[in-house]
């Protein structure tokens, strides 16, 4: 089975190496040596200020939200994975969804600023496979109705817009270092804050709000990242550009060998990109389910992302049926019915490739 994608994994011999000290220190989490050293080179390597490792990225959303103490509502993207609308709903505030550019697939800042009311009181924007959202205008709409502004940036790891890391715009950008990820802590995630006294509130939350022995300053929760997930990270970040070199380079023979068919790609907006997926536009919902149904009887496993659009996940349904419709989201659910990601890893051979490509030509003509 040729799958989505395939972890990457460092040489055993060098992780042995870093459990080796662990083994000697039985220092396993709490702020250890590891985590420590990862937020400092992952704040040159990024070039970025203010990172936090957390356990995962879902944790990092949740911190984001909970930081700024947001009230009512949040307007996001639905074309986005669980964990973006997930998080809006457990910190107890109200998703309100906007549409999606339909090049680019990210939050569409006119209709978010159609979607502003009185109750508004944050933005959760997504950057949809590591493409950067038009952060221009949205930070315009922050500003002139005083929002948060706060970046899903799970799939963004190196990722620049004009010559910066992207992750230097909106007040939080959250990240995952999920195992299916460009760069990966086998699970795990960070935050990178702008404000000072946010950054420190977070710190404070990922460890139940403690700040020493005798004084507990939140009620914090336990987000922390431990010495083995950045003893991962440590040995993976050495080799991230070769990666990311390969990940190019297969994003760009997919491109060649589909370049005659009538799929449709995603525009980038990137001026450094990752590679992290690649999604294809088919012409209609039947055409993406017949490629879909056709690679999978060939042993290959494409994934719908983002069907359904989380505005449709079965707990809104229950509650409204006609949600979707309330929103006007023509164009993510066009979208939606007809993406399709293709398999997208480092070390992904050119003869699967081809054969994937085949298959997908063949459905086509
Ligand atoms: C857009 C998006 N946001 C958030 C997350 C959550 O990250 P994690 O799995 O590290 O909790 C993911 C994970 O795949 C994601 O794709």
């Amino acid at each position: 089975m040729i799958k989505i994608t395939k972890p990457d994994l460092p040489e055993l011999e060098e992780y042995i190496n870093y459990l080796k000290k662990i083994w000697s220190t039985r220092w396993l989490t709490n702020n250890g040596e590891f985590v420590q050293l990862l937020e400092r080179k992952l704040e040159e390597y990024l070039k970025v200020k203010n990172i936090i490792l957390l356990s995962d990225g879902t944790s990092a959303l949740h911190l984001a939200l909970k930081a700024f103490n947001l009230k009512g509502e949040v307007i996001t993207t639905p074309f986005t994975f669980a964990t973006s609308t997930n998080a809006i709903l457990w910190e107890r505030l109200n998703p309100i969804f906007a549409d999606i550019d339909p090049d680019t697939y990210n939050i569409d800042p006119d209709d978010v600023e159609k979607k502003i009311t009185d109750k508004t009181s944050a933005i959760l924007a997504v950057h949809v496979f590591g493409n950067p959202c038009n952060v221009e205008k949205l930070q315009k709409i922050a500003d002139n109705y005083k929002l948060k502004l706060i970046y899903d940036a799970a799939h963004t790891f190196g990722v620049e817009y004009k010559k910066q890391s992207v992750l230097k715009y909106g007040d939080i950008s959250t990240l995952s270092f999920h195992a299916t990820k460009v760069f990966n802590t086998i699970e795990g995630g960070a935050a990178v804050v702008k404000d000072e006294k946010i950054f420190k509130k977070i710190r404070l939350l990922r460890n139940h709000g403690i700040k020493s022995e005798e004084a507990v300053m939140l009620p914090g929760i336990n987000a922390k990242m431990n010495e083995f997930q950045a003893a991962m990270g440590l040995c993976n970040l050495k080799n991230i550009d070769e990666k990311i070199q390969r990940r190019k380079s297969i994003y760009d023979y997919y491109k060649r060998n589909l370049t005659h068919t009538r799929i449709k790609f995603q525009k980038i907006m990137a001026t450094k990109y990752n590679y992290s997926y690649m999604p294809i536009l088919l012409r209609s919902q039947l055409e993406r389910d017949t490629v879909f149904l056709e690679l999978i009887k060939n042993d290959i496993k494409p994934r719908k992302y983002f069907y359904p659009l989380t505005v449709n996940y079965n707990y809104f349904k229950d509650r409204d049926e006609n949600l979707v419709e309330k929103y006007h989201l023509s164009r993510a659910i066009e979208i939606s019915n007809r993406i399709l990601c293709l398999p997208l890893y480092p070390d992904l051979e050119r003869d699967k490739i081809e054969k994937i490509t085949d298959i997908i030509r063949k459905v086509l003509i």
